[in-house]
């Protein structure tokens, strides 16, 4: 389609949730290739399925601090990646603090803030090594709201707000234009009343990573397109 993003290698975390799928789909539609980590080799075998062979998953668990350095071995191997979508869930509302437990925590903390960390410290330096690109950090409303039920969550995407600050201060003045995508709609696969359709929120991410005017910014997503 040679919009900026033909051929253009794009790493998309998620693609086997919501906001990662509509934002493989979108990627792909705008003549991008598609590296798509996943922990888990039956998604990756649905991924390949469900793209028709058209997306390359990578398996790795970008929580944990070994499994983030294979993961960015195995995408290493496969040449170098122009753009980096980070989007990690699921969401998590299991009831008061009072009843949660350390090991919930670390668990909850590794999946939402230990992988974005991970996710920065590796892909970052790997954009930047490809000549640059965009660098994008999916959050939600939510975060911005009280939430009962929510504690564990909002702890760590609280740690992902921060991470995304500093990011774009970070990385105002280099080759990786870092940006967050803050999502204020539903987002599903499927559109169905009150619900966006995901490929919606994948076109606003490939306009961001298209627009190489855009850094450091925060771009909400309500369900319009850019
Ligand atoms: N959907 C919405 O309406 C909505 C609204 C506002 C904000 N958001 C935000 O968007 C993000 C994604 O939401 P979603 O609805 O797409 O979630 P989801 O459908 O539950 O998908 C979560 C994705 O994260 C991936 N993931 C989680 N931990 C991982 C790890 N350690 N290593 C590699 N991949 C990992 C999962 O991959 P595997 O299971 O294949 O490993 C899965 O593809 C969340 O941060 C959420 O807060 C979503």
């Amino acid at each position: 389609m040679g919009d900026g993003l033909d051929g253009r290698r794009v790493l998309v975390f998620g693609a086997s949730g919501n906001v990662g799928y509509g934002a493989a789909q979108a990627f792909l539609a705008a003549g991008a290739q598609v590296i798509a980590p996943t922990r888990s080799p039956a998604s990756a075998e649905a991924l390949r399925a469900h793209f028709d062979g058209a997306i390359e998953p990578v398996i790795g668990d970008i929580s944990d601090p070994n499994g983030a350095a294979s993961l960015a071995d195995a995408v290493a191997e496969r040449g170098p990646i122009h753009h980096a979508f980070v989007s990690l869930g699921p969401w998590w509302q299991e009831g008061p603090l009072v009843r949660q437990t350390p090991d919930e925590w670390l668990r909850v903390r590794r999946m939402m803030l230990d992988g974005h960390v991970h996710a920065a410290m590796l892909f970052i330096p790997m954009l930047a090594s490809a000549g640059g690109g965009s660098y994008t950090v999916v959050t939600g409303m939510g975060a911005h709201h009280y939430v009962p039920g929510t504690s564990l969550l909002f702890a760590a995407v609280g740690g992902v707000l921060s991470l995304s600050k500093v990011l774009r201060s970070e990385h105002a003045d280099d080759d990786v234009r870092v940006n967050e995508l803050l999502i204020s709609a539903r987002v599903e696969r499927t559109a169905r009343p009150g619900v966006v359709e995901a490929v919606r929120l994948g076109e606003f991410a490939a306009s961001i990573a298209r627009d190489e005017a855009l850094r450091g910014e925060v771009l909400t997503f309500d369900g319009s397109a850019r």
